[in-house]
């Protein structure tokens, strides 16, 4: 579906209207101080807030969950940030828990008991207040009396919009802070949308007016297109021989994700790329494979679209994982999310949600092809922004990210260089003179601060303070 430019601006406007209703009669909007956990020795050493902010008319319509965590510096003057996890669907605890956040499972054999967390000292939080969201609805604890209505693209882009407005309406201590819009992966499609109608609200003086400077993405899906730049990456990788990648080229004419079924050179040599590459961990090319990481092997990488199997390695797997697989930290969030004990720490509301998964990816409605027009308007807007990726990613390849980059046009006003932690190459950087920085985190994966957290944290605390990388 394409987003209808005309028509749309009057759904806004209604819209907006709608919020300025809904903000006198909040409907179960709450936050209570979380101070101990289970699987966490003694006090937590930093402020965590749960709650949820209702949208609906009614209390129980639209509940959206959300984990806040104070900057451990300076609250009062460091950004805030809200942090939306890809999927679409996954849960925002995986950014805190896997990622970015003040905790981590600790990898051991499960056995029955609460799982247990650990700090994580390379956190963002230690620089910005981050609010972890679970949406869309569906996701995580948030939920909804009819899931399949609020499950799009769309929605998802007003609902977070929204939610920001009354979660700030509830905290004003945070109004003058400066606020990014974080995101990963899948998200790297609704998420310059979502700065884009917080634009346009500021703009035509939606209350509270929210201190927007920029975003930042992380091996962001932006123009769909991105399973092309596998073949390319798989070549300089080293993973194909270059009679093969040569082949597919001549072949397949550079398009690997619609194609002909009458193309059978084209066939023929992504059978032969596939083989090669089932072995392939695609979110970390250096790491193991396991089965249960992965998109599902023997597919032909044309054939179908890459969100579809991201969705299809999300899925709930039945058995337990491998312990040397990064799905045994997932499975070990799982096991933690559903425990009774953990759910009443965590303030969610009994009885609203059955099975806590870490990514709920049924029945979303995919409308935004491509965020590129978005960045586009914003560039224009100056906003500022931070492109990052994990350049042994293969789900969404640093040469795509560079590509619509390069695309916007935009003049280099500090070219390709090295950008170092202690004295070392972390990845490589560029400037443009839209305020957008482009940089590499070497040897990461498809969520560059989970595998490489010191240098994860170096980027970002360097760029939100705006000091150079
Ligand atoms: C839920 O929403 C869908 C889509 O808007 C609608 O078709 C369906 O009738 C709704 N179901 C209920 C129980 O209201
Ligand atoms: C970009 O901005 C222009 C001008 O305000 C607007 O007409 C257009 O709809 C925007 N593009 C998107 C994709 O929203
Ligand atoms: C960038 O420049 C190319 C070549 O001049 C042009 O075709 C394209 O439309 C431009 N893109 C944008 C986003 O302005």
């Amino acid at each position: 579906m394409i987003y209808n430019v005309c028509c749309s601006f009057h759904i806004f406007l209604l819209f907006a209207l709608a919020i300025f209703v809904q903000i006198s009669s909040q409907a179960g909007t709450s936050g209570s101080k979380v101070e101990v956990l289970p699987g966490f020795e003694g006090p937590l050493p930093f402020e965590l807030e749960t709650g949820y902010v209702g949208l609906g008319e009614t209390d129980d319509d639209m509940q959206v969950f959300y984990y806040f965590i104070k900057s451990e510096n300076n609250p009062q003057k460091d950004p805030l940030m809200l942090w939306l996890t890809g999927g679409p669907g996954c849960s925002s605890f995986s950014g805190l828990a896997f990622q970015i956040g003040p905790l981590g499972f600790k990898i051991e054999e499960y056995d029955g008991s609460i799982p247990k967390l650990i700090l994580r000292p390379q956190s963002w939080t230690k620089v910005c207040s981050i609010i972890f969201v679970d949406l869309p609805f569906g996701t995580g604890f948030s939920y909804a009396t009819n899931l399949t209505a609020q499950r799009s693209d769309w929605k998802l882009v007003h609902h977070t919009h929204q939610f920001l407005r009354k979660w700030l309406i509830d905290h004003p201590e945070f109004l003058s802070n400066e606020f990014y819009m974080g995101a990963d992966s899948y998200s790297g499609i609704p998420a310059p949308t979502i700065v884009q109608e917080i634009s346009i609200g500021n703009e035509i003086g939606l209350q509270p007016r929210i201190n927007l400077q920029g975003y930042l993405l992380g091996n962001p899906i932006t123009t769909g297109k991105e399973y092309n730049y596998r073949i390319p990456f798989a070549h300089g990788m080293g993973l194909i021989s270059d009679e093969l990648y040569e082949s597919l080229q001549r072949h397949c004419k550079g398009e690997y994700i619609e194609i002909d079924s009458r193309n059978k050179l084209c066939l023929r040599d992504l059978d032969y790329f596939d083989e090669c590459h089932s072995g392939i961990n695609l979110y970390i090319i250096l790491n193991r494979y396991c089965e249960d990481d992965s998109p599902k092997k023997h597919e032909s990488l044309g054939r179908r679209s890459m969100t579809q199997k991201l969705e299809d390695s999300f899925n709930s797997r039945l058995r337990v994982p491998d312990i040397r697989c990064r799905s045994y930290g997932l499975f070990l969030a799982t096991q933690w999310a559903n425990d009774e004990s953990v759910r009443k720490s965590l303030h969610i509301r009994e009885g609203t949600i059955g099975k806590w998964e870490r990514c709920y990816t049924s029945d979303f409605k995919q409308q935004i092809s491509s965020s590129f027009e978005f960045h586009e308007n914003l560039s224009v807007k100056g906003y500022r922004s931070l492109i990052y990726s994990g350049d042994h990613d293969e789900v969404v390849p640093f040469m795509s990210t560079q590509a619509w980059i390069r695309a916007l046009n935009y003049s280099i006003v500090e070219d390709w260089r090295p950008w170092l932690v202690e004295g070392q190459v972390a990845g490589y950087t560029r400037s443009y003179s839209n305020k957008m920085t482009f940089a590499t985190v070497k040897g990461s994966g498809h969520t560059a601060a989970e595998y490489k957290p010191h240098e994860g944290f170096a980027l970002f605390s360097r760029w939100i303070a705006k000091l150079p990388l």
